[in-house]
């Protein structure tokens, strides 16, 4: 175990077990930073003051007590009781070298696995078929393909779920298109490069035959609608057609993001239109929907609308349709039911909470979720203009994603062109695309996920800052030291006497209890800090401690395994963000 605050964490507890009796060694000591203001220490226990009202003794006693019986493996140099009763601890400068040492030899750089694997269905990304990816998706993918690289990692098992809108009634009019223009017409392969093209295509021709008794595009289009209900075989094949051509947008997509969702992760509405009247029949027979103005629905406990009147769930329209809630309602028994989730993840938008909030209660109504299944929103805030109005079209459309990629890597390879004028022209272009990229999510990362955030190019691509432009930067800064240090073994022993050593030191030993924190609080933007942080700390470092002209061998012999290892650690955290570390720029 190489994180300090966990080390110390099991330690107190076996002293307050020693100490007071074997019920409290499961308490938490409350183990923290010690606050820099009024100490030198490095952390601090606050867990004397809640034990102390327990135990009916006063707190700075029992701080005494936790001491006396503390049995710390060479953990601590220092403890001193302060104030109403924390314990400061000054941590052993020896341990923290060894375990830094450790952790440079350790493959997983010390992160443990979880102890208790789960099952996690993480739905993200999403997007809908012959409909233009825009930039709320963009954010769907980032921020729940970083989240499936962490749980992963971690070593949960999770099931990567792209719940596409690919069924519903503008399929009809969608596949007629599709049929007038041919699947081999110029006008499909809209579908790859321009989906929203088509959509408006199909869609301007479905109102031009409404208002003309002459056209029946509009009858044609209802009477695919049925078809497509009712399974019809030639229907299906040219959704089919539809969809290939729409997953090839996709993956283009993907690919250009890093994204790492496949065909296999395909899960989208259509999956579940069969048990779409299985689940109404159900509720409705168990009395747990009932029909009102037509429609069939779910009156739940806590949801009122305007006027306090009971916010209903409409489960199947009075034209007999289903609409979203239904699928969701089917999707969460999905997910609890054959995927036996432990948490079910929802990376959406935050717009779509009481959808899934009302779904959800549902289909808990119903019995539909396992007590073992937590279903949990993952709330995705929007991205604003610098105007701070939601990013829209001069027409009121929401800006396409291919937009804001195509404006972030073409300001990348400016950077680059600017700052390496150096490399030949190839080189130069795979970094701009790591960079621009890099950019793009690591500014969808760095807020909190729920937060809006301002879509600002010159600020995402800064050099300086919390972008992740500095982070590759600082990566790659490092591995140029490291190049220049060819002959030099990079695996320490680690040695640390300077104080910027020994605070690096001690923040890389912190990366594993970060990258368990996202694991649990489902936020990237923690390990987004800690990168941003750990880069500064390193920067401090390398400005108070002279790396390749340190003189005596073994000082130099330490101070670049710490380069190997804080080079190791970004790599790797970037690479939970799903961001690509570029050997030099
Ligand atoms: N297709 C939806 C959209 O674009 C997102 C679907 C999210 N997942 C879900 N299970 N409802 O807004």
């Amino acid at each position: 175990m190489v994180d300090p605050a966990l080390a110390l964490t099991v330690s107190v507890q076996q002293a307050m077990g020693a100490a007071f009796g074997r019920e409290y060694a499961g308490a938490d000591p409350v183990v923290r930073p010690a606050n820099k203001k009024q100490t030198t220490a490095d952390l601090q226990v606050n867990a004397a003051m809640a034990l102390a009202k327990q135990v009916g003794r006063p707190p700075r006693e029992v701080a005494q007590a936790i001491l006396d019986h503390l049995d710390d493996d060479g953990l601590i140099a220092a403890a001193e009781i302060a104030g109403p009763g924390f314990i400061n601890v000054t941590l052993s400068t020896d341990w923290i070298a060894r375990h830094t040492s450790d952790m440079l030899a350790s493959d997983r750089l010390g992160v443990e696995a979880v102890e208790h694997p789960e099952r996690i269905p993480v739905d993200y990304s999403s997007p809908n078929v012959a409909k233009e990816m825009h930039v709320g998706h963009l954010r769907t993918t980032v921020v729940g393909d970083s989240l499936v690289r962490t749980l992963e990692f971690l070593g949960h098992e999770v099931f990567r779920q792209n719940h596409v809108g690919d069924w519903g009634t503008p399929f009809g009019m969608l596949i007629e298109h599709l049929l007038e223009a041919g699947e081999d017409s110029d006008e499909a392969r809209l579908l790859e490069d321009d989906p929203n093209e088509f959509y408006q295509h199909a869609n301007a021709k479905f109102k031009a035959a409404e208002g003309d008794s002459a056209n029946d595009f509009d009858d044609r289009a209802r009477r695919r609608v049925t078809l497509l209900q009712g399974g019809d075989a030639d229907t299906m094949r040219h959704w089919d057609a539809l969809m290939e051509r729409s997953k090839a947008y996709f993956n283009k997509v993907y690919a250009e993001l890093d994204v790492t969702l496949t065909d296999d992760d395909l899960s989208g509405e259509s999956q579940y239109n069969d048990e779409l009247a299985e689940i109404c029949d159900d509720l409705e027979a168990r009395g747990i929907a009932r029909i009102d103005n037509g429609a069939l629905c779910v009156f739940l406990d806590g949801f009122v609308g305007r006027d306090d009147q009971p916010l209903p769930l409409i489960i199947r329209k009075s034209d007999g349709g289903y609409g979203y809630a239904t699928t969701d309602i089917a999707t969460v028994r999905h997910y609890s039911r054959d995927l036996l989730a432990d948490r079910a993840v929802y990376v959406v938008g935050a717009t779509q909470n009481l959808h899934f909030r009302m779904a959800w209660a549902a289909a808990d109504k119903a019995g539909y979720i396992r007590p073992e299944t937590t279903p949990i929103h993952v709330q995705i805030g929007n991205v604003l203009g610098k105007d701070s109005k939601l990013l829209r079209t001069r027409s009121g459309d929401s800006m396409k994603l291919q937009y804001f990629v195509d404006q972030a890597l073409e300001r990348a390879a400016t950077v680059v062109a600017e700052s390496r004028p150096d490399l030949p022209e190839d080189v130069r272009a795979t970094i701009a695309q790591q960079v621009g990229i890099g950019a793009l999510k690591y500014a969808d990362l760095s807020v909190a996920h729920d937060s809006e955030y301002i879509f600002d190019l010159d600020r995402m691509l800064a050099l300086t800052g919390n972008t992740g432009p500095y982070l590759q930067y600082a990566t790659a800064r490092i591995r140029s030291i490291l190049g220049r240090a060819d002959a030099v073994d990079p695996s320490g022993p680690i040695v640390l006497t300077e104080p910027a050593e020994r605070a690096l030191a001690l923040r890389l030993l912190d990366f594993g209890a970060v990258v368990h924190q996202v694991g649990e609080t489902l936020q990237p933007h923690r390990l987004a800090a800690y990168l941003f942080d750990l880069a500064q700390h390193f920067t401090a470092f390398y400005e108070q401690c002279p790396v390749l002209k340190a003189e005596d061998a073994v000082v130099r012999s330490s101070r670049l395994a710490l380069c190997a290892l804080t080079e190791k650690v970004l790599v790797r955290g970037l690479s939970l963000l799903g961001i690509q570390a570029p050997d030099q720029m």
